[in-house]
């Protein structure tokens, strides 16, 4: 399903701190130390990505930071409330296109191997499994890998 009241925009500074909500709700006091940083990055000159919102609230967002003609997906997420309805494959497209007019060609990520939804997201939007960082993640206590997936931008 997908639903159609959802607006997409260009990030810009002013939507740092929307960002940094929608980040701290969907991930919580578990990562709470890295929205300062995903805070900064909304404002970074080498940052670009794409924020979603339903009328004023705000849902979801990815950021992605460019290198030369290479950009890493910084985050990538949706309101758990919202999720399966084309929100997060949206947002993916749209900022891979933002990647494309930026003179981007090659963009990269990390995602926790277990993180099947994600995965599967990325995999359908044509990213390629390009290696694996054992041991990558210490969250919740838990160790585990990451995946870097690759997608090259015509
Ligand atoms: C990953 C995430 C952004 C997906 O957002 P979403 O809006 O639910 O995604 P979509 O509805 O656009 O789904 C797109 C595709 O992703 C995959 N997918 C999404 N949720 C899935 C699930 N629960 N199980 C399996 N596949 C799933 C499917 O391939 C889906 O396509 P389909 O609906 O045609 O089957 C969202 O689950 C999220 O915010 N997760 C927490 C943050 C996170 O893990 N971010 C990734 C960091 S690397």
């Amino acid at each position: 399903m997908t639903v159609h009241n959802i607006h997409y925009t260009a990030v810009t500074r002013g939507h740092a701190e929307a960002i940094t909500l929608i980040f701290c709700d969907v991930y919580g006091a578990e990562r709470q130390q890295e929205s300062a940083v995903i805070m900064k990055l909304c404002c970074h000159s080498n940052c670009f990505g794409v924020v979603s919102f339903d009328a004023d609230y705000p849902v979801g967002f990815i950021l992605l930071q460019q290198a030369g003609n290479t950009a890493d997906v910084i985050e990538l997420c949706v309101r758990e409330s919202l999720r399966r309805q084309g929100i997060g494959r949206h947002l993916l497209e749209k900022g891979l296109h933002l990647g494309s007019k930026h003179g981007v060609s090659l963009v990269l990520l990390e995602v926790e191997a277990t993180n099947k939804s994600a995965y599967n997201l990325y995999r359908s939007c044509g990213f390629e499994l390009a290696g694996k960082r054992p041991n990558y993640y210490r969250r919740r206590a838990k160790i585990s890998d990451a995946l870097v997936l690759k997608c090259h931008l015509r």
